[in-house]
């Protein structure tokens, strides 16, 4: 850890105390249950969450071939990683084999083909689940939407009893179970009481006991409060399990398992960004920040909204956008948000960036990657994680070889 550091704009932060309770509020909720939990690294790879998050016990549920290395590189067992994706790469497939992880989570049924070739090719046996589309409608922004027969993710229900099958007559696919995640920021439970329901008639419509497989796997998809953060940091874990405990009708020995993203990591993060220029428009005020999309994606792709602060200024409120530096006219973080009068050099804090934030950040314009800084006990720090990582590129890409 150093001590001395530059705090150069734009910046995560992120509140490894938050962090920590956030993660405990959740694994003590699911172990009510005997639940799993895996995180989406999606969410955030900054090896410093994902080091804490390891330290909780959670599993990883991985995206790509680098995620499954990263979460091995930070020490996630191979046996309680998941991996999901329509577009599983047939070199990812392999690594994913001979790194032993828990399981694919297939998307359709020329993968499960592939999956049983590149098995087949490397003599290894492959763990898989079938993710189902079930054709729920979560109710949040559409681009966020994954379980919806317009979405591409997942087996619809037509070909389910082929996949079933085809696992079954293979001597190189072990059928673990199913899959699901229907979306993603699910702001009511709605939604998960009818997965739920869902779930219970796929397994006596097809008699998934029979397959023999032990695991369902419900995916994420709870929502975090982006509006009032500060009242709500801690997502209620517990109602949300509450709601699978009571509307699951599966047998007693089917192990339960949850990928859960953005409800374990939002609220730790900020990003700190300076306002570069203000500019009057015929109706607006423009707070011109160094910070933008390339930062903060979240606002231009799905009109999500943050909760932003500034946090150098008392004066009354005045209504603002607030836009980046970057050539794009999506380039907004707020529109028509009061915040105290705000000049040149003023620092705003944009809430609940610890999730599709810095994973999601882009090179654009040719940015200047932003730095993490994290907070602990009050005192902020850099981290050396970083740095050591450079050393260890050999280590992993020892772990990309096979
Ligand atoms: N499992 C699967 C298969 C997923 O695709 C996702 C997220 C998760 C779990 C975790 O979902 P969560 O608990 O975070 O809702 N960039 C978007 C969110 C994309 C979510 C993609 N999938 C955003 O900033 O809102």
């Amino acid at each position: 850890m150093f001590t001395n550091i530059i705090l150069k704009t734009p910046y995560y932060l992120y509140d490894l105390d938050v962090l920590c309770q956030t993660l405990s509020a959740a694994t003590l909720s699911a172990k009510k249950y005997n639940y799993h939990i895996h995180y989406a690294i999606k969410a955030n790879h900054n090896p410093v969450i994902t080091d804490m998050i390891n330290r909780f016990g959670l599993g990883a549920d991985c995206v790509s071939g680098n995620e499954i290395v990263e979460a091995l590189y930070r020490g996630f067992p191979a046996n309680k990683i998941v991996y999901a994706g329509v577009g599983k790469v047939d070199d990812e497939i392999k690594l994913a084999l001979l790194r032993d992880i828990f399981c694919f989570n297939c998307e359709s049924i020329e993968e499960l083909e592939v999956i049983e070739q590149v098995a087949k090719n490397n003599n290894k046996n492959a763990h898989v689940a079938l993710r189902i589309n079930p054709g729920i409608q979560p109710h949040t922004h559409y681009n966020i939407t994954t379980g919806t027969e317009e979405n591409k993710f997942g087996i619809h229900l037509s070909q389910l009893q082929q996949a079933l099958d085809l696992c079954n007559h293979s001597p190189w696919l072990k059928f673990e179970g199913l899959h699901f995640h229907i979306g993603s920021q699910i702001t009511s439970l709605k939604p998960f009481v009818e997965l739920c329901k869902k779930v219970n008639n796929i397994f006596s419509d097809f008699e998934i006991q029979k397959y023999g497989g032990l695991h369902l796997n419900l995916g994420g998809g709870l929502a975090v409060d982006y509006g009032e953060p500060q009242q709500n940091m801690i997502p209620d874990f517990s109602t949300f399990f509450s709601v699978f405990a009571a509307n699951l009708k599966v047998p007693q020995n089917m192990n339960i398992h949850f990928e859960l993203g953005r409800s374990l990591v939002a609220q730790c993060g900020k990003l700190i960004t300076k306002v570069l220029y203000t500019k009057k428009g015929i109706n607006k005020t423009f707070l011109i920040t160094d910070g933008g999309m390339t930062e903060l994606m979240r606002p231009a792709l799905y009109q999500a909204m943050h909760k932003i602060e500034n946090i150098s200024s008392k004066y009354p409120e005045e209504k603002y956008d607030i836009v980046g530096p970057i050539c794009e006219t999506t380039d907004v973080l707020a529109k028509d948000i009061f915040l105290p009068g705000t000049k040149r050099g003023d620092i705003l804090a944009v809430y609940s960036c610890g999730a599709y934030a810095e994973s999601m950040m882009l090179k654009y314009n040719m940015r200047e990657k932003a730095k993490s800084f994290f907070l602990k006990n009050g005192k902020i720090f850099a981290s050396n994680l970083f740095e050591k990582e450079k050393k260890c590129k050999s280590q992993i890409s020892e772990l990309k070889n096979y």
